[in-house]
């Protein structure tokens, strides 16, 4: 019988691309979304890619008593927690907003698992707990900072949750650097429901509608001045959760804290650069002021995900920015 895992957020970016990757393997996914930040239509997209139904219910996850309800939580082997708010600047403007649904809907899950004694967790967190590192690249055992943005607080708040609740024995806490690009097939990708954040798909949105991109400051402390991150393409994200899960299954050790990057410093101007040559396009930007709750540089040594899972990131950034740019062409 084909393992069922449950995927809250699984038709948002990471979530759907991740649904695919665990259908690709021969698991069944069932997807939680409240569509906040995503559409319906993903769904009858990845049955596309898949050529497969896939269950979807769409419910809020901070409502405990509703998700308790679901039909759906037999024989569940793990849950794959994306659904969260995920916008560093709109968590600044609505603190309040970020830490109840982030951390809320966690809380709700975590009583779903302990009342269905559903025993493994998959949980999403973000580079953003290391704050601004002391040094590079930084590894699980660097220091978590002071948050710089209630976006991190609520990632810093859950993996405490999660690492000191009774409610679960297996977890593993992946933490993201900057997943970019879209599914070869360009049927899914990116949304930008909201104002778009992340530096792609401002990029691809300068293009598209002829503006300009704004540059947040090039007078941080890096080689060219503008800030500095860790590109990953989101497949290779996606199929950390799938060897993770695996991980979970089978092994004696059930804690997991892993970086999941390309362990690569690109700054902001060379990823500029990077998507003109990829894609053979201009890109027309002015430096601006700097951006409140942007970190000045961060990427990642990943190799205890490589040892551990035996994950390595198989697409070059240059691959993600083709897939990027031809999912915004194509939506
Ligand atoms: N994309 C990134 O750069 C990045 C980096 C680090 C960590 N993360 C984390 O990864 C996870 C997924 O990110 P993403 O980029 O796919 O974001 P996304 O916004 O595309 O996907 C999140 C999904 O969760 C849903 N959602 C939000 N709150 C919900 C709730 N209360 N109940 C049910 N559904 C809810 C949204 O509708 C959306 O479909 C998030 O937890 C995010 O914080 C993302």
């Amino acid at each position: 019988m084909t393992k069922k895992i449950i995927v809250t957020g699984g038709t948002g970016y990471i979530g759907s691309h991740t649904v695919v990757e665990l259908i690709k393997k021969g698991y069944n996914p069932v997807i939680i979304d409240n569509l906040s930040n995503s559409k319906k239509e993903v769904i009858s997209r990845i049955e596309k890619i898949c050529k497969k139904k896939v269950s979807f219910f769409k419910i809020d996850c901070t409502k405990e008593k509703k998700l308790k309800e679901l039909p759906i939580w037999d024989d569940v082997k793990g849950i794959i927690h994306f659904a969260a708010h995920k916008s560093v600047s709109e968590s600044v403007d609505f603190p309040k907003k970020y830490l109840s649904n982030n951390i809320g809907s966690l809380e709700a899950i975590l009583n779903i698992m302990k009342y269905y004694k559903i025993e493994n967790l998959v949980f999403s967190s973000s580079c953003t707990v290391y704050g601004n590192p002391e040094k590079l690249p930084v590894t699980e055992k660097s220091k978590i900072q002071e948050p710089t943005s209630p976006y991190a607080l609520t990632k810093q708040k859950c993996e405490e949750i999660i690492i000191k609740s009774s409610c679960i024995n297996n977890y593993a806490i992946l933490r993201y650097f900057n997943p970019i690009g879209a599914h070869k097939s360009s049927l899914i990708g990116e949304l930008n429901l909201n104002k778009p954040n992340n530096l792609v798909p401002l990029i691809s949105k300068s293009i598209k509608e002829k503006t300009k991109l704004y540059v947040y400051g090039d007078d941080y402390n890096t080689h060219d001045g503008t800030c500095v991150r860790d590109y990953i393409h989101v497949c290779d994200v996606a199929s950390a959760h799938v060897k993770v899960l695996e991980k979970l299954f089978t092994s004696n050790k059930k804690k997991y804290i892993l970086n999941i990057g390309l362990s690569k410093g690109v700054s902001v101007l060379e990823l500029i650069k990077q998507f003109e040559q990829a894609n053979n396009i201009k890109v027309n930007y002015e430096i601006s002021n700097r951006r409140e709750g942007d970190v000045e540089q961060i990427y990642a040594n990943c190799k205890l995900a490589e040892k551990e899972l035996k994950w390595f990131p198989e697409r070059s950034i240059k691959q993600a920015l083709i897939d990027a740019w031809n999912w915004e062409k194509n939506n």
